[in-house]
C-alpha cells in the first residue's frame, strides 16, 4: 500500500535569494509593496495617527512591510518559519532606529496568551504556501485584539486559471489541480476570494477593503512590459487596483478587514 506524503508548510530557507532577485528586485515586488502600502495608509488612517500601535508580520519575509510600518512608530513583531528570512529581516532593520521582535517559528506556534493580541496582523502571500490555510488562517485571527484589523493578502486562483486559459493552456485551466508540488516555486493553495471572504465572514472578520495585486503587469507580452518604466507600472496598477473588473484578476488579493 503507498501512503500519500503529507504536505508540509513551505520554509523558504532555500528561496531566500531566488525570492529577494525575482520578486523584490523586479517590478512585481515595487508594485506589491506600492499597492498593499497605499491600500493599508488609506483604509486604516489609525496608522499614520501618530499613536503607537503593536503589529504582528506573520510570515515576514524580507521584512520590508514591517520595517515601513516600524517607521511610523508603530512596535513591530517579525515571525518567519524561515531562519534565513528571520536573519535577513534582522538586518533590514539593523540601521533604522525600530522597536522590533523577531521570532522563528511556525506562526501557528505563536499564541495570544504568550504574545498578547495584536491591533493589526499582516499575513501576505503565506496562505498560499501553508499545508492547511483554513485552520492556519483562523489561527492568525486568534492572534488580532477585539476592534483590530487583518491585512491578508494571498495567490488568487482565478487569476491564475485565467492566464491558462488565455495562454492555450486549457486542459491546466479546466483542471482541479493548479496547485504547485512540494518543493517547486507555485504555491500549493492558489485560493479563490469567495472561499477565503466566506472563512472570514464566518469568523467575524468583516471585510472593509480589497485591492489586487498585479491586475495589468501579469497579462502584458513581456516585449512590452519590459520596455516599460517601473513608475509607470506602477501609477496603472495604483489606478485600476481596486476597481472592478481588474480587482479580480490581481495575481495577489489585498484584502483589509477588521475583527467584530
Ligand atoms: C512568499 S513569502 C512572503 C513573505 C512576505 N510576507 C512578503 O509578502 O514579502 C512566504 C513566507 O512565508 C513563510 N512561511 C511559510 N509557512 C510559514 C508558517 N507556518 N509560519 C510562518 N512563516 C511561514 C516562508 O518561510 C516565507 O518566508
Amino acid at each position: 500500500m503507498t501512503s500519500t506524503p503529507t504536505l508540509t508548510d513551505r520554509n523558504f530557507d532555500d528561496l531566500t535569494d531566488r525570492f529577494a532577485k525575482n520578486i523584490y528586485g523586479s517590478a512585481k515586488g515595487e508594485v506589491r509593496l506600492a499597492i498593499v502600502w497605499e491600500h493599508l495608509l488609506q483604509t486604516l488612517p489609525q496608522l499614520t495617527a501618530g499613536e503607537p500601535l503593536r503589529i504582528l508580520d506573520a510570515g515576514c519575509g524580507l521584512g520590508q512591510f514591517g520595517l515601513k510600518l516600524a517607521k511610523l512608530g508603530h512596535e513591530l513583531v517579525l515571525n518567519d518559519l524561515s531562519e534565513k528570512m528571520v536573519t535577513e529581516a534582522k538586518a533590514l532593520f539593523e540601521d533604522g532606529d525600530c522597536k522590533a521582535t523577531f521570532l522563528h517559528k511556525p506562526v501557528q506556534e505563536l499564541s495570544a496568551k504568550d504574545l498578547g493580541t495584536f491591533d493589526l496582523v499582516l499575513f501576505h502571500a503565506v496562505l498560499e504556501w501553508v499545508a492547511e490555510p483554513e485552520s492556519t488562517l483562523h489561527h492568525v485571527s486568534s492572534l488580532i485584539r477585539p476592534e483590530g484589523h487583518l491585512s491578508l493578502m494571498f495567490y488568487n486562483k482565478d487569476a491564475l486559471v485565467f492566464r491558462n486559459l488565455i495562454r492555450g493552456n486549457w486542459n491546466k485551466a479546466e483542471s482541479a489541480n493548479l496547485q504547485g508540488d512540494e518543493g517547486g516555486l507555485t504555491p500549493y493553495h492558489p485560493l479563490s476570494l469567495d472561499e477565503v471572504q466566506n472563512w472570514l465572514d464566518h469568523w467575524n472578520l468583516k471585510t472593509l477593503s480589497r485591492a489586487g495585486v498585479r491586475v495589468i503587469y501579469d497579462y502584458m507580452e513581456r516585449r512590452i512590459r519590459d520596455k516599460r518604466p517601473i513608475e509607470e507600472i506602477v501609477r496603472i496598477e495604483l489606478k485600476y487596483a481596486r476597481h472592478e473588473p481588474y480587482l479580480h484578476l490581481g495575481r495577489y488579493l489585498h484584502l483589509i478587514s477588521k475583527k467584530s
